[in-house]
């Protein structure tokens, strides 16, 4: 087995592990939780969490390649994020594909792309081979943005997202995988192929809900004040309010052909998904 991935108890990483196993690759399954693991052909569940040092080096013990979904966000992801980096390559570990997001800056406006960007910056540090895979927003959940009312509220002007389906992402990630070697080094934005506007999202949502749905603009201030009083801790409401604020300020924007190219099929449209 030359391949350890992560995060296959989840949306994205269980759809990269089910996609290697369908395509015979064997594969180690690092899971926090083992009953939770896709139970797949060719798959070996080793448990821990990306801090749990001796258990990631274990799991990464003559593992050539690992697939690192980001972990669930918190105050501190950076640090877990550098913990699991450091114990793989104790371990040996030669290339490190990794989720990252689009725009990935130390100075992102999205808060939580910074972490992805001090991410990366651990694993270039550390020497290793990597592939960054930049997601931008996941198509999937831009119906979340909805609230009870039928309204969507937030601060992103008149911007536009050009968000991604998992399933493309993880398309593109078991192309890579399976032959990491001709991806070593890459960075790869990964957009959908429409920049959609949140007018774009609500005529979408009043199709698909069969009921009137609008986007009303916010300004900062008034994201702040109508997502304060949800016992969210600051970091947390920080980085909802900033991924509308990526939205307006343009770094959401702009169509990649990486989906395309790598895959060799064209992106999935909002209207493809299952109606959510
Ligand atoms: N681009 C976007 O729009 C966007 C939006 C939301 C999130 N994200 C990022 O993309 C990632 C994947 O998305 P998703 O929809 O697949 O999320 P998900 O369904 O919540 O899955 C996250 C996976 O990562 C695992 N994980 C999280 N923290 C971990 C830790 N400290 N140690 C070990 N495993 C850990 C989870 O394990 P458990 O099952 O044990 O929890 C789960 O398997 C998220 O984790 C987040 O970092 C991106």
């Amino acid at each position: 087995v030359a391949l350890l991935v992560t995060g296959s108890t989840g949306r994205l990483g269980g759809r990269i592990a089910g996609r290697l196993a369908a395509s015979g690759v064997e594969q180690r399954l690092l899971v926090r939780e083992p009953w939770r693991a896709p139970r797949l052909t060719g798959a070996i569940t080793m448990r821990g969490g990306y801090t749990d040092a001796d258990a990631v080096r274990a799991a990464a013990e003559s593992i050539a390649t690992v697939l690192m979904v980001s972990a669930t966000e918190s105050a501190d992801r950076v640090d877990v994020h550098t913990a699991f980096i450091d114990a793989v390559v104790a371990a040996g570990v030669r290339h490190i594909v990794y989720i990252s997001f689009y725009n990935a800056a130390p100075d992102a406006t999205f808060s939580f792309a910074r972490d992805h960007w001090h991410t990366e910056q651990h694993i270039r540090e550390t020497g290793v081979d990597f592939t960054f895979l930049r997601d931008n927003m996941y198509l999937d959940f831009l119906p979340l943005m909805l609230g009870r009312d039928g309204v969507i509220r937030g601060p992103a002007g008149e911007g536009r997202v050009t968000a991604v389906a998992q399933d493309d992402i993880a398309d593109v990630a078991a192309a890579v995988l399976r032959q990491p070697h001709a991806h070593k080094g890459a960075t790869y934005d990964l957009t959908g192929g429409e920049a959609l506007s949140l007018h774009d999202l609500a005529a979408h949502l009043s199709r698909t809900t069969g009921r009137p749905v609008r986007y009303e603009p916010e300004t900062i201030e008034e994201a702040y004040a109508s997502r304060a009083g949800h016992g969210a801790a600051e970091w947390e409401v920080t980085g909802w309010v900033t991924t509308y604020v990526a939205i307006a300020q343009g770094e959401l924007d702009g169509v990649s052909e990486a989906v395309e190219r790598i895959t060799g099929h064209p992106p999935l449209t909002l209207q493809q998904l299952p109606a959510g």
